[in-house]
């Protein structure tokens, strides 16, 4: 059995695939995944509640031809039969796919008895999530394959932060799902129509993910918050917000966030608020469900990036 984080992004989605950087950290939620070897000859296929997915890299099913593009990307491995399991709402923004796809990574290395590097293990992950989501800019899978908090830029790929201190996040669910790859071509549709617009708000969300980072790694918690409410105003504006992620975004700062904006592609899904302290989550969670969502809180601790245990 092998486990993978899902993930929040704190500042920069949909400008990191034009190269900016974002902030993203994991969570204890996350995905789990059970490989094991099947006979020679036979194929490998994916395990689900209710069926089974063969891995088939022409196959008119996006679920075979991401295990296949998985298993292909890098060394063969072995025939594998695997049955991954997501604790995530799936297409929330929260990287259910990306927790599943490094949970299949590792647990299809470790069945077929080879090492797990996190090079590997993203790069195979990766490999799964453009089957689902087209031009992923990685940060999914970097987040659910390192957990801690991290600077990402394409080019540089992840970087950690070592935050000054820990962050209690409270995530909101707006209770619909949208998808990655629309999301994202919908950006670069509005940004063929409007470049010079979209570009300078890529590089306002780029300025902003990169003072966060800084304030992250300060210990300035009502400044990262500014900072993610003005993520989410330029996020709106480029139409990626949805009227509940709106309010859920203003029912956190009116329950006492530091800052609130939506997290991943939007369009639905998932929005992140900063709360002030451990005590602070609970109101937050209270507004949540006095106007009918769902919710949960989620700590980034200081020490705990697997990216700082590496030399
Ligand atoms: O799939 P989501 O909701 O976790 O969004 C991923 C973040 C984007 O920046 C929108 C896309 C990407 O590949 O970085």
């Amino acid at each position: 059995m092998r486990r993978a984080a899902g993930k929040v992004i704190l500042l920069g989605e949909h400008a990191v695939v034009y190269g900016a950087p974002a902030i993203a950290a994991g969570i204890d939620r996350g995905a789990t995944a059970h490989a094991t070897l099947v006979a020679p000859g036979e194929t490998s296929r994916l395990c689900l509640p209710h069926e089974t997915v063969v891995a088939d890299a022409r196959g008119a099913d996006e679920r075979g031809r991401a295990l296949a593009a998985l298993l292909l990307e890098g060394a063969r491995l072995p025939p594998l039969s695997v049955e991954p399991l997501s604790e995530l709402p799936l297409a929330a923004g929260l990287g259910s796919s990306a927790a599943v796809g490094v949970a299949i990574a590792r647990a299809a290395l470790a069945a077929a008895g080879r090492p797990e590097p996190d090079d590997e293990v993203m790069t195979r992950a990766t490999a799964w999530e453009r089957i689902f989501h087209g031009n992923p800019s990685g940060i999914d899978t970097a987040a659910a394959t390192l957990g801690g908090c991290l600077r990402f830029t394409r080019k540089d790929g992840p970087t950690p932060l070592r935050l000054a201190r820990g962050l209690v996040l409270c995530i909101g669910l707006s209770g619909t799902s949208a998808s990655t790859r629309v999301m994202v071509e919908g950006l670069a549709r509005l940004r063929a129509l409007e470049p010079e617009r979209v570009d300078r708000d890529i590089a306002t969300i780029a300025a902003l993910a990169d003072d966060a980072a800084r304030a992250i790694e300060a210990g300035e918690p009502a400044k990262l918050g500014a900072l993610m409410d003005r993520n989410h105003e330029v996020l709106a504006g480029l139409m990626l917000s949805t009227g509940p992620l709106d309010e859920l975004c203003a029912a956190a700062r009116g329950a006492g966030a530091l800052g609130a904006k939506l997290t991943g592609k939007g369009g639905g899904g998932a929005m992140v608020a900063l709360c002030r302290s451990d005590a602070g989550a609970e109101p937050l969670l209270e507004a949540f469900r006095a106007r009918g969502y769902d919710g949960f809180v989620t700590r980034v601790e200081a020490a705990r990036s697997r990216l700082l245990d590496t030399p």
